[in-house]
């Protein structure tokens, strides 16, 4: 398989692309496994792509056809991987004769952010009014999709990418779309594990009903995902175990109390969904943004039932999930002022500000005894504050003092 290294470079149409490195591992290159395919980031001298390297079994010709198609979409609202192009030996025989593996290789826009399969892992915080703003886009997107008779078909927390502002949604993977004018793909879509109605097993999920049950599931998850209880007991790369879809479980309980939050409508389309014996009788994706549309614009926190100080909490990383976010650990020096709610300050730290304000109060100090010491007669027009602060023992309390604030400043930051 297609295996590049940071010296990797790849001519196409005569622009040449390198590689990204692994966030966490700079030494490697950053390729993200699918079902499908590996995903890697590249850059050319502009901006940065997706090049999605299909395995041998997913590679068909089918994928040209559905890439025109899809390039007709790219300006749909979380549709920008639609403007994909695909390599292949006839339009890049150097490349592809180089590379046998690019062969039906996707080039794409990168959409930044984070998957919404890494907040579920990860069980990173959303307020009320991001978990609001998230299912809002996702709805809009999937909304958009129906109106244009068309469904992604494989609706996965892996095919969802939030924005860094965490307000907006993009998909991904969208070989599958279905649209009433594309041929069926050779492998239909029967949905991903932990967003699989029981009837998609067995008949997949290619047709214009194909998101209405995993698209209820993703935007119960988003709307819920501010609820720390909703967190915690969340599976891992779906809130809910795939084997416990469609049925009564203590994480069903949990998740229609929250949607309860924002009104009791959402628990009701939300149970029409998990118990609907078809795709079909799912509540359309137009009934979920009638009802996110209807709520009021104010602050969720403003006129629901809640109390505000519960949502604060944060819930853990489970371990075995921490230990591969080394990510965390090469958080820029920034991040870590921030984080313990010190700002830099000219663009220096604490730390260092203190140390600066040390030795210039020190120098004033000394200046101050000396003067003193070459004309003894300013002391006695000094008020008696001042003059005790021209005594060796006062400045070497204030030194000592600042010091100690420096070194202490962690434990001050976390009252
Ligand atoms: N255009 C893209 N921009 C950024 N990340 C992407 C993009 N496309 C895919 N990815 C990442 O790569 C992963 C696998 O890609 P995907 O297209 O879902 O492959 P598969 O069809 O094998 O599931 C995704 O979960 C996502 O994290
Ligand atoms: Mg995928």
């Amino acid at each position: 398989m297609f295996n590049p290294t940071l010296d990797t470079r790849l001519v196409i149409e005569d622009q040449e692309f390198t590689f990204a490195p692994h966030p966490a591992v700079p030494a490697l290159v950053w390729g993200q496994e699918g079902r499908h395919a590996v995903v890697y980031r590249m850059r050319n001298s502009h901006r940065d792509y997706a090049l999605k390297v299909f395995r041998p079994v997913f590679r068909h010709p089918g994928l040209l056809e559905t890439a025109d198609a899809l390039r007709t979409y790219r300006e749909m609202p979380g549709m920008r991987v639609c403007d994909q192009t695909v390599l292949t030996y006839e339009s890049h025989p150097e490349l592809i004769t180089q590379y046998e593996d690019l062969d039906y290789a996707m080039v794409m826009p990168w959409i930044s952010g984070q998957t919404w399969f890494d907040y579920l892992q990860t069980r990173d915080r959303l307020t009320l009014d991001q978990s609001r703003a998230l299912a809002e886009s996702t709805v809009w997107v999937l909304y958009a999709l129906e109106m244009n008779n068309l469904a992604h078909c494989d609706l996965s927390s892996g095919n969802v990418i939030v924005d860094p502002k965490q307000n907006q949604i993009h998909l991904v993977d969208v070989e599958d779309l279905y649209s009433p004018w594309l041929e069926p793909p050779p492998m239909i879509p029967a949905g991903s594990a932990g967003y699989q109605h029981i009837q998609s097993a067995s008949h997949g999920q290619w047709g214009p009903p194909g998101d209405r049950f995993a698209g209820a599931l993703l935007m119960a998850e988003m709307l819920s995902w501010a609820h720390p209880d909703v967190r915690r007991a969340a599976y891992g790369e779906s809130y809910f175990a795939p084997d416990e879809l469609q049925r009564e479980s203590e994480r069903l309980d949990t998740l229609r109390g929250a949607l309860r939050i924002y009104d009791e409508q959402f628990s009701e389309a939300f149970e029409e969904a998990w118990w609907a014996d078809s795709l079909e009788s799912c509540p359309s994706l137009k009934t979920w943004y009638d009802l996110l549309d209807a709520l009021p614009r104010e602050p969720v926190s403003e006129w629901a039932p809640i109390d505000a100080k519960l949502f604060e909490e944060h819930v853990p990383t489970p371990p075995e999930i921490a230990v591969g976010r080394a990510k965390q650990a090469v958080a820029s020096q920034q991040d870590i002022q921030r984080r313990r709610g010190c700002l830099p300050f000219l663009g220096r730290g604490c730390r260092r500000v203190l140390t600066i304000f040390s030795i210039l109060t020190i120098l004033v100090c000394i200046g101050g005894v000396l003067l003193l010491a070459v004309y003894p007669s300013i002391r006695q027009s000094l008020p008696p504050a001042l003059s005790c602060g021209a005594n060796p023992a006062a400045i070497g309390i204030t030194f000592i003092g600042l010091v100690l604030t420096g070194k202490s400043y962690d434990v001050f930051s976390s009252f």
